[in-house]
């Protein structure tokens, strides 16, 4: 939106001075204002001189010759030297926003936002065409990966439910299957699918990760605190972050029940620990947050991809004073 706000600027300043000349004064040094006067002057006593005599012709010669020397000193202004330079810059600039504004911001793909990433949608249809085509587990796990690396989740969920028809036991497939349930808010069914993933392949650290969050969510501190330990010991890459929520659950499972702490065991999995958003939108400066009936009833409720999240009079009420101080 900003990129766009700046090219869209940039674009009209470049217009603008490409076109400034066109409107800036069309004669830059004009006429002496007096020439047409003294040309209409001249011209009455050429006639008058034909009819006068004596003294009075003299004068009047006279005069005509000093009209034709002040008329010999004006001379038609020279036009303006054309400079290309400046044209050509102003052009430049324009040619470069426009190829900027094309590339980033005009035609895309739904979804998209770069000319990379319509390189990766195409990669991607290609990736589904051949799974689909050959029906091959292996096919079909590499459009699930690709498309869960690009967070195309409901392809990713399509490829991976596919693979699991042919494949009941192929553990990436259930864990990432798990995973994309979590996401889509369905915990309980994410909890078995990540338990029995977790079980086959312990060395996978997102589904610790997931499965941890999913403890953390349902309250059960403890067991948490352990999936993201095993995430941690299986080399997970979210090192620093992990490391954050466990403490974050330590600190939680010696806390009592104030706004914070029910914002860090029922929101921050989604929202983030500083409520910087993740899953769900960013809530910190939310202006979502100054309307608490409404947040009251997005939580209570749910909305969207976010699930109800029951919570009782008190907690609710701690929260909202917690959020309305974000
Ligand atoms: C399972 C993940 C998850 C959890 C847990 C969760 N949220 Fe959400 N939340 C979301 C998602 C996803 C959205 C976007 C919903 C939509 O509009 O489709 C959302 C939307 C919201 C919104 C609306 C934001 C906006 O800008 O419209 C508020 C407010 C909110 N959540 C507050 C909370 C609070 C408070 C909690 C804890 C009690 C919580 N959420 C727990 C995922 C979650």
């Amino acid at each position: 939106m900003m990129a766009t706000l700046i090219f869209l600027a940039l674009f009209l300043l470049g217009l603008f001075l490409t076109l400034r000349p066109l409107w800036g004064p069309k004669e830059p040094f004009p006429e002496p204002p007096r020439r047409e006067e003294l040309l209409k002057e001249l011209e009455v006593l050429r006639e008058e001189v034909k009819n006068l005599e004596g003294e009075e012709k003299k004068l009047a010669l006279a005069r005509v010759v000093e009209l034709e020397r002040a008329l010999e000193g004006w001379r038609p202004p020279e036009p303006r030297p054309f400079n290309p330079l400046p044209v050509a810059l102003a052009l430049g600039v324009v040619v470069l926003l426009g190829v900027g504004l094309w590339r980033y911001t005009l035609p895309r793909l739904p979804g998209e936002t770069t000319v990379t990433q319509r390189a990766e949608a195409r990669e991607l249809k290609a990736l589904q065409d051949k799974a689909k085509r050959t029906g091959a587990v292996e096919d079909l796990l590499a459009w699930g990966r690709r498309a869960y690396e690009l967070q195309a989740f409901d392809q990713a969920a399509e490829a991976y439910l596919e693979v699991l028809k042919k494949d009941p036991r192929n553990v990436e497939a259930v864990r990432r299957v798990g995973i994309l349930l979590f996401m889509s808010g369905r915990t309980e069914e994410a909890e078995t699918f990540l338990q029995v993933a977790q079980h086959a392949d312990p060395k996978a650290a997102e589904g610790w990760l997931f499965l941890g969050n999913i403890y953390f969510q349902k309250g059960q501190a403890q067991e948490a605190i352990a999936a993201w330990e095993r995430y941690l010991e299986a080399g997970g890459e979210a090192r620093e972050r992990v490391e954050g929520l466990i403490a974050m659950a330590k600190a939680q499972a010696q806390g009592g029940r104030d706004g914070q702490t029910v914002y860090q065991a029922r929101c921050a999995v989604c929202h983030g620990a500083e409520a910087q958003g993740g899953i769900g939108p960013k809530l910190k400066g939310n202006p979502i947050l100054k309307a608490p009936e409404a947040v009251k009833e997005i939580v209570l409720r749910g909305r969207g991809q976010m699930p109800a999240v029951p919570l009782g009079e008190e907690e609710l009420k701690a929260l909202l004073d917690y959020l309305s101080r974000l």
